[in-house]
């Protein structure tokens, strides 16, 4: 079974995502880290990638073609290295916030990540997938389809207790810029733009608690 829940930055799809895949012992398929993974690569990775004076499309043609990037499940959840070296934390920086949101316009990008996210929900038997397009593009027969959002308050204020937690200080006006913009490059872009599909459930989480959340996606996928 496939769930494909999509939505802007802040709507706390990675949250509920991760309990619901675990509640229903389903695989995780974090697709924005697959996204953060390549703009890291392209920026600040090694191969002289960002560093060697390349201009950033020679860097991503080498990239998407060196294979060091990889993608596996372990454990139910998505593993990401280059080559030996695992990625976590270097994925979640303001900077490769910004860079994923500026490669994944990219049609390149889009379609080796793609073929990535369908190998890996082959090797699933059931899985939880997030993102932008995963319900639109990347799973269109998805059994469960839904698009989760809240309002810019309540997600500038997830995305600065988010920072606060990890030490850094972004005051909340600027978060809530830094999220419009991203709202409107994801939205606006012409390659798998993020949109609701017709088939998804809306779902506003603004005033939810995480629990009331993966209760009512629960109740969604026990139908099933
Ligand atoms: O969900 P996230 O913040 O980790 O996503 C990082 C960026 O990747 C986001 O700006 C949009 C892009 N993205 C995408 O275009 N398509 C997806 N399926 C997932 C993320």
């Amino acid at each position: 079974m496939i769930i494909a829940i999509d939505g802007p930055a802040g709507a706390g799809k990675s949250t509920v995502c991760k309990i619901l895949a675990n509640r229903l012992g389903f695989v995780y398929l974090d697709t924005g880290a697959m996204y953060r993974a390549v703009a890291w690569a392209v920026e600040t990775g090694p191969m002289g990638c960002g560093k060697n004076g390349a201009p950033a499309d020679l860097r991503l043609r080498e990239v998407l073609l060196a294979r060091e990037l990889r993608f596996c499940v372990e454990n139910d959840r998505l593993g990401i290295f280059w080559g030996e070296k695992r990625l976590t934390e270097e994925l979640r920086t303001p900077e490769a916030t910004e860079a994923a949101s500026r490669i994944s316009r990219l049609p390149e990008v889009r379609q080796f990540l793609v073929e990535w996210q369908r190998r890996l929900a082959r090797e699933a038997s059931g899985i939880v997938a997030e993102g932008r397009d995963t319900a639109t593009v990347v799973f269109p027969d998805a059994e469960l389809k839904v698009f989760l959002t809240a309002d810019l308050k309540t997600r500038a204020k997830r995305r600065f207790d988010q920072y606060f937690e990890k030490g850094e200080k972004l005051c909340l006006e600027e978060i809530e810029a830094l999220i419009l913009a991203r709202d409107a490059a994801d939205s606006k872009r012409a390659h798998s733009p993020m949109r609701m599909a017709e088939d998804a459930v809306f779902l506003d989480t603004s005033g939810l608690s995480v629990q009331e959340v993966v209760d009512r996606l629960s109740q969604m996928a026990k139908r099933f």
